[in-house]
């Protein structure tokens, strides 16, 4: 019964815009997995207006998956059909068909997920220029199983600049800002849900399912699914809303993790405690190589009241003028 979940719907037809032939499909690798998805690497003939070979990205169920989970992949699935801009993950085309699992094929991003690659930057920093293997060996711990990126020139890609971390923001503030515009609530941004494509090109993604539940406890366990506390509004935590707004208290945390290299947010705060700490005006402090211009926006994104909270159009604005700054 478990595994009929897996398998397309019988009953709803394919939508032939984006229904893709399973046949021209060959998947090559796993590059993520979560508690009930998995991320693969595979090869697509033919798609996307593109003629040839094209490296993919799957996202599909686990065996174990329920209909809950099911539900997830589609709701995303539809999501990303509407979204349409070059920081937003794209979708290419999606397996639907009986006869299988269920495939939607996203285009895939060199670099795999924002947070992995800040903090690769680190060994380079702390190590100096290290081969390819080392890095990838010492960046991820053993119980991840696989790794999410294709490593061309360590050396090159995986340095950070003050600049990069600048441009990240701003790409990020338009992806989040279109987001908006469409009404598309995300929920759930946070660095490890934002991948890097070839020329630092960021992509924001997971419209909600293939969460890296091994990769830290980003995420509490509740009855309703996993909650990344840490990234949510108050308004959030307290009463499930969700708005533009919220998205941006969740932004603020996500520069907090640029700034410090993908550093985990409230360290060593408990989070049953945090709603009563931010409630009584507890905010994180200024990472130490963080300047006071960037620390003030990061805490106008965990203003108390929604409301007050910068907009992603006006947040853009001021990415624009420290770039402009910055050279
Ligand atoms: N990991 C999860 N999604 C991915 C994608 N689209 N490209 C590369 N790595 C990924």
């Amino acid at each position: 019964v478990a595994n009929r979940t897996l398998l397309a719907p019988k009953n709803s037809p394919p939508d032939p815009k984006w229904e893709f032939p399973r046949s021209r499909l060959t998947i090559e690798q796993v590059l993520g997995e979560g508690e009930f998805g998995r991320v693969l690497r595979a090869k697509a003939q033919d798609i996307g207006g593109w003629s040839g070979q094209t490296t993919v990205a799957v996202k599909t169920l686990k065996e174990d998956a329920s209909a809950s989970e099911l539900a997830d992949l589609l709701s995303e699935y539809q999501l990303l059909k509407e979204a349409q801009h070059p920081n937003v993950i794209r979708l290419l085309g999606a397996c639907t068909t009986s006869g299988g699992p269920i495939y939607l094929i996203i285009e895939f991003a060199e670099f795999g997920s924002l947070r992995n690659y800040l903090r690769r930057s680190r060994h380079l920093e702390s190590e100096g220029r290290v081969p390819c293997s080392t890095l990838l060996l010492s960046s991820s711990p053993s119980n991840i199983k696989p790794l999410d990126q294709q490593c061309i020139d360590p050396i090159v890609n995986y340095t950070i600049t003050p600049r990069d971390i600048l441009s990240f923001a701003w790409q990020i503030s338009k992806g989040m800002a279109y987001l908006a515009d469409i009404k598309l609530v995300h929920r759930d941004l946070a660095a490890r849900n934002v991948l890097l494509a070839a020329g630092k090109v960021c992509k924001i993604s997971d419209f909600g399912l293939t969460r890296d539940v091994y990769e830290d406890d980003a995420y509490l366990k509740r009855s309703k699914g996993r909650v990344p506390v840490k990234w949510m509004a108050p308004e959030s935590l307290a009463d499930h809303v969700y708005t533009s707004k919220s998205d941006v208290w969740s932004f603020g945390v996500l520069l907090w993790e640029l700034v410090t290299l993908g550093a985990s947010p409230y360290p060593g705060v408990d989070v049953h405690n945090l709603y009563n700490l931010l409630k009584a005006g507890y905010r994180m402090e200024k990472p130490a190589n963080c300047s006071y211009q960037l620390y003030k926006l990061m805490v106008s994104c965990w203003h108390e009241e929604a409301g007050m909270r910068p907009s992603f159009k006006e947040l853009i604005c001021h990415w624009e003028r420290m770039l402009e700054d910055a050279v």
